[in-house]
């Protein structure tokens, strides 16, 4: 155990643990849900409702998950192991490791169709009228072959990343991927505002409209604020497992809070000016931004196509750069589970890794149109892949951490953690143990059953 510690890999740098924490969370979460549920759901309202959530909530199941990822320098579900101290409270580890392993392969999916649209805006294959994005899109995701390819494109990408360590892979990775998909950003977010009548994108994002509030926009933006932030998957544990014992974890769980909450407003503005100017009403999900998006773009800058062209070809690649953030995480989490679990080499257990959860993409993939064995009770097998780690998995790992942080693990260990064994304040440790106890729980207890319509 102890030379299992000292080998324990980890980052090199404050920066780096940042960015690569940010990473994770900033993903396609970010880019279609976010802008598309403020729009709707009363701008800068549900903007200022999700950012009271963040806050809360979000921010203090985050330090939780850092607390015991931290406190057990292994793998997510060693170190729940750890704290549960032989209880069954140890099983929320496995559950996060499983969480984080299912999300994998569908994950893969969406973010290969990111990559196969950065090659169609490269060869030219972007333009049409409104009726060809649709069709291309529909061919595209029930094609049998494919979308399969480009999962394990991007998954492979993400095992070469991983396969070179913590310091040598994933945060040197982060550190190029994380500013590069920030000026895309921007250069998109400026084109899109200098369109004309881009001001009524901006007034359907931030226009704030009272009527719009009920249980759903809470209940909506708590859901959002926990998927945004990656909670509750194993990747913020895992992660924190390579932080130092300098880090200052309520510190940069609110940089990384920060990070993902100006991402996901910049993207709103990089999407409603463009198709506000352009007259086209915003769709949700995957139809937003494969189908909607490339059109506006084409329709918004058509003055200038060569300008249309490169502002599609900067957004898939900017949402590709999201996705493999985020990919590279949920990798590491099962990656550093079998490396330690095992036995194996780091090598091997992310070959392990990348193909099983290529199978399991190339299974979702297929569910969508290649193979029609793979739907189950009407919802293809993607579909089940979301629901069951989104809106059970996900709640119920989160509600777990929350009540084993708060109500069973020796507060002085959690104190120790929160401050540094006493080189930081604490100034707000007892707020924090207060709504880990009480206000998170029950929080995530009515989303989850909020989601599964009970109430
Ligand atoms: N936070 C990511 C997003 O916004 C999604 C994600 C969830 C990534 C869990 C990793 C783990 O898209």
């Amino acid at each position: 155990m102890t030379n299992h510690i000292t080998e324990r890999a980890s980052f090199g740098s404050k920066l780096g643990i940042i960015l690569a924490t940010a990473g994770s969370a900033v993903g396609l979460g970010n880019v279609w849900r976010f802008p598309y549920m403020a729009g709707e759901n009363g701008g800068a309202v549900f903007i200022m409702i999700y950012v009271v959530c963040v806050l809360l909530l979000g921010i203090p199941c985050m330090i939780s998950e850092f607390i015991v990822g931290r406190h057990g320098q292994a793998n997510t579900a060693r170190s729940y192991r750890l704290l549960a101290g032989g209880t069954p409270w140890a099983i929320i580890g496995y559950m996060g490791v499983l969480t984080g392993f299912l999300i994998t392969g569908y994950y893969a999916v969406v973010s290969g169709w990111c990559l196969q649209y950065v090659w169609a805006s490269l060869a030219g294959h972007l333009h049409g009228d409104p009726e060809y994005f649709k069709e291309y899109f529909t061919s595209l995701s029930s094609d049998p072959v494919k979308p399969v390819l480009w999962t394990v494109i991007i998954l492979g990408i993400t095992y070469l990343i991983i396969e070179h360590g913590v310091r040598n892979g994933i945060e040197r990775a982060s550190k190029m991927l994380m500013p590069t998909l920030f000026i895309l950003l921007l250069v998109i977010v400026v084109a899109s505002c200098l369109l004309p009548d881009a001001w009524k994108g901006v007034e359907f994002l931030f226009k704030p409209d009272f009527s719009k509030i009920d249980s759903d926009v809470f209940l909506g933006a708590l859901g959002q604020s926990f998927y945004s932030l990656s909670i509750a998957m194993g990747c913020l544990c895992t992660y924190a497992s390579y932080f130092s014992k300098y880090t200052d974890l309520t510190k940069s769980a609110s940089q990384i809070a920060i990070i993902d909450c100006v991402v996901a407003i910049l993207a709103g503005l990089m999407i409603f000016p463009a198709a506000f100017s352009v007259g086209v009403s915003p769709d949700s999900g995957p139809s937003l931004i494969f189908i909607t998006l490339p059109n506006v773009f084409q329709q918004a800058f058509s003055a200038v196509p060569v300008v249309g062209y490169l502002v599609s070809l900067l957004f898939f690649l900017l949402l590709s750069l999201a996705a493999l953030t985020s990919l590279i995480s949920l990798h590491e989490v099962s990656t550093a589970f079998f490396e330690e679990e095992l036995h194996t080499t780091r090598k091997r257990a992310a070959l392990l890794v990348t193909v099983s959860t290529a199978i399991i993409g190339a299974f979702c993939s297929l569910s969508l149109g290649g193979y029609k064995g793979f739907v189950y009770f009407d919802k293809p097998l993607f579909d089940w892949f979301d629901f069951i780690t989104g809106q059970i998995f996900l709640p119920i790992v989160g509600f777990l951490t929350c009540i084993f942080i708060g109500w069973f693990v020796d507060h002085k260990i959690v104190r120790d953690e929160f401050t540094n064994w006493g080189e930081l304040s604490g100034r707000f440790f007892h707020f924090y143990l207060f709504l880990v106890k009480y206000v998170c729980p029950l929080a995530i207890l009515f989303i989850f059953l909020h989601q599964l319509d009970l109430i």
